[in-house]
């Protein structure tokens, strides 16, 4: 299994384009509201900017892309709301997987599965094991996903794996058995919806992720709204807990030895 560097073990490269971009897709139950629809109804056009933004991340090079679709938290929502979204996700799968495939993604749903319909589990299982040798773009699903649940089954599984860790392990021992192991840390972290919250998504992986927070409702986000949250990436200085001169005096060394530069890039 390929080791994904740590951003607190060591300093990460950095590119202009953010490697992995993480989002919680929040405001689809006001962009109903706002237009006098049942919420669900932005639930089905959210659908869409999904479909739009995975195109988007294709285009731009990204490699990893993760959505928050149903926290472990939104089984409090009323009883209709979480069977619509059940069925969309089901619907989803059913009628998209396929064409994830034909453009080369890879697609992989995090979070306990166990609370789901058999019929998604299963689909979700077909879908993985069809797409997992596609090398465009990772496109992972954070369903029934809480990132505490996350940090709780890695330690399960770290032990269930080596009895002996109970008497003392490192951040790589449990980061091999984190949900998203197979790929690296966000470099940046999109909330839409106006909320400045992690609402308990990816809690052990966006220790060093660029936050950025739009009021945009997600069914308004687009391509061109990704491209301002890219810019508004590209301008963060990324210390990782260093200097700003440090990374002043790193740039022009690239500089004077140009191969170093490129060899680093
Ligand atoms: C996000 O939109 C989708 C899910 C949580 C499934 P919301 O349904 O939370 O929309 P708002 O926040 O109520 O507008
Ligand atoms: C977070 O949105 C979860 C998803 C987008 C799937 P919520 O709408 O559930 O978050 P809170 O309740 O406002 O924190
Ligand atoms: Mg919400």
């Amino acid at each position: 299994m390929t080791i994904f560097p740590s951003s607190t073990q060591e300093v990460p490269l950095v590119g202009d384009v953010p490697n992995h971009i993480a989002i919680i897709m929040d405001g689809n139950g006001r962009w109903a509201k706002k237009r006098f629809m049942p919420r669900v109804a932005g639930h089905k056009r959210g659908v869409e900017t999904v479909r739009e933004i995975i195109k988007a991340c294709v285009q731009r090079g990204v490699s990893y892309l993760t959505l928050f679709a149903f926290s472990s938290e939104n089984w409090r929502r009323p009883q209709e709301e979480v069977s619509f979204l059940m069925q969309l996700f089901l619907r989803a799968l059913d009628e998209e997987v396929a064409k994830l495939h034909e453009n080369g993604i890879r697609f992989r749903v995090i979070g306990d599965l166990s609370r789901f319909d058999p019929q998604i589990v299963s689909l979700v299982k077909r879908g993985e094991a069809l797409t997992a040798g596609n090398t465009s773009l990772t496109l992972t699903i954070a369903a029934n996903y809480g990132g505490r649940w996350d940090i709780l089954q890695a330690i399960e599984k770290m032990l269930a794996c080596d009895p002996a860790k109970r008497s003392g392990f490192k951040e790589a021992d449990l980061a091999a058995h984190m949900a998203l192991n197979y790929g690296p840390e966000p470099d940046l972290f999109i909330r839409t919806g106006g909320e400045q919250r992690i609402s308990n998504f990816l809690l052990w992986q966006l220790a060093y992720s660029e936050f950025y927070f739009t009021d945009t409702l997600w069914p308004e986000f687009d391509a061109a709204a990704l491209d301002v949250a890219i810019a508004s990436y590209r301008r963060r200085e990324r210390r990782f807990g260093r200097t700003s001169e440090q990374l002043q005096s790193e740039d022009s060394q690239d500089q004077v030895n140009p191969k170093a530069a490129r060899e680093n890039a």
